[in-house]
């Protein structure tokens, strides 16, 4: 089935043709930004290559802004163990940040699209990293609970004020804890949006960010399973 181009289709299509561009002058600032033949690179070479992958990596965030908004991406949802991801998550995790993990070591079976999920706590784990002091050990906890499987990621930043609380979901929010830091705004948004598909909530509170995923029903429920 086709659709109808809207301002947003076309949108989408300028953004992909400015990524090809793009992604050649990134990879020719990365050779300009390496040392060659015992020459170091000079700082404006050093600042166009990181000014490359800085709009590289915006074009690519917007770009999935736009076509969550537009629900044209979609998890594929089917039962895994998010005991399994959190830690794999974690342990993949390169940011030379402690992360302290508590999970539980049975299975924890929720219906979700693990690469999905796998952005979510890869996001939050950034922000964390981000947004705390470099010594501080980030907390990442998994506990299943009633009908819900709970994630939360705990860090030990300034914490986020509450009266800015709103807006965290919210597209390009940057908030007075982004300082100087350089974002999109968008990577909550983004988050919001996986966990709202999966039917789960996403919240913060405490320095902490939490999400949940229903949890899948045992085989020996009465309820069929859903495709
Ligand atoms: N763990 C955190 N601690 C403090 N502030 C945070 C944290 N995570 C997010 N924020 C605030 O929320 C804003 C939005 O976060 P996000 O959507 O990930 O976008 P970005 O990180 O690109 O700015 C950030 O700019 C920051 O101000
Ligand atoms: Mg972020």
């Amino acid at each position: 089935m086709t659709r109808r181009a809207g301002p947003d289709d076309d949108l989408l299509l300028v953004l992909h043709e400015l990524r090809n561009p793009l992604v050649g002058i990134d990879a020719a600032a990365r050779v300009l930004a390496t040392e060659l033949n015992g020459h170091p690179a000079t700082p404006r070479a050093r600042s166009i290559a990181s000014e490359a992958r800085h709009m590289l990596a915006l074009l690519e965030r917007v770009s999935e802004a736009m076509a969550i908004s537009a629900r044209t991406v979609r998890s594929v949802r089917r039962p895994i163990d998010l005991a399994q991801v959190v830690r794999e998550t974690a342990a993949g995790f390169q940011r030379g940040r402690e992360i302290v993990v508590s999970c539980p070591s049975a299975p924890v079976m929720v219906r979700a699209d693990a690469g999905r999920i796998r952005q979510v706590l890869a996001n939050l784990l950034t922000n964390a990293a981000q947004y705390s002091p470099a010594e501080a050990p980030i907390e990442l906890t998994l506990r299943a609970r009633g009908a819900r499987a709970t994630v939360s990621v705990r860090d030990q930043g300034p914490g986020i004020p509450a009266r800015e609380r709103s807006q965290l979901f919210r597209k390009f929010a940057r908030l007075s804890t982004a300082g100087e830091t350089r974002g999109s705004g968008l990577g909550l948004y983004i988050c919001k949006a996986i966990i709202d598909e999966h039917g789960g909530t996403i919240g913060y509170k405490e320095k902490t960010f939490s999400f949940t995923i229903p949890l899948q029903r045992s085989s020996g429920s009465r309820s069929r399973p859903r495709r």
